[in-house]
């Protein structure tokens, strides 16, 4: 390919910026000249070209979104959803049933009820009672839970001794399951030996109370003796 074909127009005259002042080139020479452009087609080069790069990026980047999207709107698509053995709440999404849970219940004590019980459950002679070893905490389900939801004044006695305090309305401001925890730990602690407490009967009998006064102690002990050890 020599130098004339590749540049037809060189040899001729050029036009000025204004295009005024020369002749253009006739119609017959410009229609030769665009066929011999069009068949003078680049020859293919080495190195490389941005276009196919991008393709890959736009094409990796595209997978990557595809995943996200799967991961996100899989919908009930789990991978448990052929594991007869996964727990039923993670397919039905439903409520799980209530479970006593000492440990539930310790975090709740030390929060609502340690201030006057003692972490150690032994109380403040003189002030506040023990938990340890309390007949009223191992006793009777109905007594306790009706203690910790109304709340306590009056004269009161404790493995054989006398306090004569005031407890409020606690349980009031708690829900059902979280109370249930609390006596259920509260029963099980410090050498304490007694059945957990399930959340229904907690409501079973809040709602039987409903929003009363504190107790009188002896007025509780009335409705529920202590047991003979
Ligand atoms: C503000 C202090 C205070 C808080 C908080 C408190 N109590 Fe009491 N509790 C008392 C007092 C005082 C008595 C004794 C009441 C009396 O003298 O009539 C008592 C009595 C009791 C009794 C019966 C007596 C015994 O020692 O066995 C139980 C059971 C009990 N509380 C459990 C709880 C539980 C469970 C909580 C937490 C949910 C709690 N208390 C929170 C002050 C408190």
């Amino acid at each position: 390919m020599n130098e004339r074909n590749r540049h037809p127009d060189n040899n001729r005259p050029r036009r000025g910026p204004s295009g005024a002042g020369s002749e253009g080139p006739s119609d017959g020479r410009l229609v030769e000249v665009h066929s011999q452009l069009s068949r003078d087609k680049d020859e293919p080069t080495e190195g490389f070209s941005l276009t196919p790069i991008l393709i890959v990026f736009l094409f990796c980047g595209f997978g990557f979104w595809a995943g996200l999207y799967l991961t996100r709107n899989s919908g009930d698509f789990a991978p448990t959803a052929f594991d007869l053995n996964a727990p039923k709440a993670s397919l039905a999404g439903g409520p799980v049933a209530f479970e006593p849970d000492a440990a539930k219940g310790e975090k709740l004590f030390l929060a609502n009820c340690a201030a006057c019980h003692q972490a150690t459950g032994l109380g403040v002679p003189g002030a506040f009672p023990p938990l340890a070893k309390s007949g009223w905490v191992t006793g009777s389900e109905d007594r306790i839970i009706k203690a910790v939801l109304a709340g306590f004044a009056g004269e009161i006695e404790v493995n054989g001794v006398k306090y004569n305090g005031n407890m409020p309305n606690i349980g009031a401001g708690l829900k059902d399951a979280q109370v249930a925890h609390i006596i259920t730990y509260v029963r099980q602690a410090w050498g304490n030996v007694a059945e957990p407490v399930m959340d229904t009967k907690v409501a079973e009998v809040r709602k039987a109370i409903g929003n009363r006064a504190q107790y009188i102690p002896a007025d509780l002990l009335k409705e529920h003796p202590l047991e003979a050890k």
